[in-house]
């Protein structure tokens, strides 16, 4: 494929929607979801892609029913676990993102693990943002920034800031992708996605497949990123 992009990012969005609409309870769209996303990780290192990143609990999730908050915990748990054996055999560095300490323990501990025994890989990273919100990003590189001793905030320069953000070391993303027909960040990599492209798809996440990753690949290779310059051939 021609130009591919190095960073995608997903907003999985319409699980409770696809359950409902197939009359199946909420917790089976996220069970779904949860197997594309395996699928979509298998595609995008296929197709050359470096870096993915998937939202999969923002920071506003937490005020669901306890149930469904519990079930996607236990469920993202389970997930890390499954997969941990897999992501060390293929080289695959884990990352999350996000207020972790808020998560329950089991899960802080299953991240801290997955994180630590694939710290060391290169070929192909996956980020997962959980209690992820960029605004609470934000206020917290602050925080950490100002108790910094040795930063002079009048020369701050904004690759000095963005060590402070979660992302510190993830590029930033090319491609986000959000599915099931809304066409808003929702709080996700704010400062990250100044120039990234943005595909929405009217597909809730549940039914995300090969062929719309390819198109959404596709037409991003087909648009012109001139990230605040002009483009050469009209530059005369
Ligand atoms: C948004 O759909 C989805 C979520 C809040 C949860 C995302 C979780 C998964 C896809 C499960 C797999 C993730 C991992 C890391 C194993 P929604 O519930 O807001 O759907 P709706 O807008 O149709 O109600």
């Amino acid at each position: 494929m021609s130009c591919v992009p190095v960073h995608i990012a997903f907003i999985m969005d319409g699980n409770g929607r696809w359950a409902q609409a197939h009359g199946l309870p909420r917790y089976e769209g996220h069970r779904k979801g949860a197997s594309v996303l395996k699928k979509v990780l298998r595609i995008a290192e296929k197709n050359g892609i470096k870096y993915v990143t998937f939202f999969a609990f923002s920071s506003e999730n937490f005020s669901r029913p306890k149930p469904e908050v519990d079930f996607l915990m236990n469920l993202f748990e389970r997930f890390l676990k499954k997969y941990h054996k897999i992501l060390c055999e293929k080289k695959i560095r884990f990352r999350a993102i996000g207020n972790l300490l808020q998560l329950p323990i089991n899960l802080q501990f299953a991240i801290e693990e997955l994180t630590q025994n694939t710290a060391h890989f290169d070929s192909f990273h996956i980020t997962i943002a959980l209690n992820y919100g960029a605004r609470n990003e934000v206020i917290q590189a602050i925080g950490n920034l100002l108790e910094d001793k040795d930063i002079k905030v009048k020369k701050l320069t904004w690759e000095g800031f963005e060590q402070y953000l979660y992302t510190k070391d993830l590029p930033d993303p090319d491609l986000i992708i959000r599915t099931s027909g809304e066409q808003r960040l929702s709080n996700f990599l704010l400062l990250q996605s100044a120039y990234a492209e943005l595909y929405f798809t009217k597909t809730y996440w549940p039914d995300f497949n090969e062929k719309e990753l390819l198109s959404a690949i596709k037409d991003y290779g087909a648009r012109e990123r001139r990230m605040g310059k002009i483009n050469d051939k009209t530059s005369n």
